[in-house]
């Protein structure tokens, strides 16, 4: 029996990604149209324990859909893990008047949406990550333009590693997943990619394949490695050491969550977030919304946390043969 919903609120939590302002305007509007009122919870479940919670109209997100970051802010909240915390949440959306709550984030988001669910508070929640590692969906917000940040910085560092045939290692985000450096991998035409999912630590094949690539005449060793392998700085004085090649590490770090979100990620996260509103506006809970084989569509919160991906192993292996 569905919930009829007058009031929703909406929230972003983890790591902010581009787009999510687009997704965040959509709800709003969506909602509005709908005719249901819409309150803005700031920075996560942290901001839903503080009761951070204002009013938002169709004005209030006006001016936001090219902007990267937040306006709802983010946080991380280790006391939302708690049993304690989620019932404080539940009771603090019922003072409110908030029966639904979109929540736009990963996985972890999605745990905590699932256990407002189960006490009674609608939850739809949208997978806003950088990191693409959200296993239900094919595209998450913010990936798109991560990606072309970092595609463009290391085109930058090619650059000068070309004019000092040095060797490059840059480490891109993406936490335990390897899709950040899996696209720039292609996109950059690296000399090499190591991903958390594959990488087996045999650093003397790194090796040799770098003094082989030096024979054959490459002028720059371009590595990309993940953030979930790390180490980058040791790992370049070792190859350094090992090869006669100076090398350098550069890390790109949070600028790749930053910036302009590309017209992709404007346009999932906008199509998202109306259909989270709208799910909510029909009395749907513990749904995620996702994009899976070229579609929308929704499923359930711990079907989805249940999903299980993996880089795919073609386009690894076509990856690997194209930088030899
Ligand atoms: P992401 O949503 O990007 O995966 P995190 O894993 O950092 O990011 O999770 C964001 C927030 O979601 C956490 O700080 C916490 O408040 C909440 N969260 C994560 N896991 C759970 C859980 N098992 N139960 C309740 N809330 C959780
Ligand atoms: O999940 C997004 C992400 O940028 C990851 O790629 C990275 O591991 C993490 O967040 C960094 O988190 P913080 O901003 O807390 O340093």
């Amino acid at each position: 029996m569905a919930k009829a919903v007058k009031t929703i609120g909406v929230l972003t939590s983890g790591g902010d990604a581009p787009g999510m302002n687009a997704a965040i305007r959509a709800v709003v509007r969506t909602a509005i149209h709908e005719g249901l009122k819409v309150k803005g919870i700031m920075r996560g479940y942290a901001g839903l324990l503080q009761e951070e919670i204002v009013d938002m109209g169709s004005t209030s997100v006006s001016d936001i859909i090219h902007r990267g970051g937040t306006i709802l802010y983010t946080a991380r909240c280790m006391e939302f893990m708690t049993p304690e915390g989620q019932e404080q949440g539940a009771e603090i959306c019922r003072k409110h008047g908030i029966d639904g709550i979109v929540v736009i984030g990963g996985d972890g988001s999605f745990r905590g949406a699932g256990k407002l669910a189960a006490l009674g508070i609608n939850t739809i929640g949208v997978p806003g990550t950088i990191d693409l590692d959200v296993a239900c969906s094919d595209y998450t917000i913010g990936f798109d333009t991560a990606v072309n940040t970092a595609m463009v910085a290391i085109d930058k560092v090619r650059d000068t590693s070309t004019s000092h045939e040095r060797c490059s290692i840059i480490e891109v985000m993406g936490r335990k997943a390897g899709y950040i450096a899996l696209w720039c991998g292609f996109a950059n035409g690296a000399e090499d990619i190591l991903l958390p999912e594959r990488y087996d630590g045999d650093e003397q094949m790194l090796i040799n394949r770098i003094i082989d690539n030096r024979k054959r005449g490459k002028k720059h060793n371009i590595i990309i490695n993940a953030e979930g392998i790390g180490h980058s700085a040791s790992m370049a004085r070792r190859i350094e050491a090992a090869t006669g090649i100076e090398t350098r590490a550069t890390i790109l770090g949070h600028m790749q969550r930053g910036g302009t979100p590309t017209c992709k990620d404007r346009v999932y996260a906008s199509i998202m977030g109306s259909k989270a509103a709208l799910l909510l506006a029909a009395g749907k809970s513990n749904r995620v919304v996702a994009y899976r084989h070229g579609e929308y569509m929704d499923l359930d919160i711990q079907e989805a946390l249940s999903m299980k991906k993996d880089i795919p192993e073609d386009q690894y292996e076509i990856e690997k043969m194209l930088v030899r």
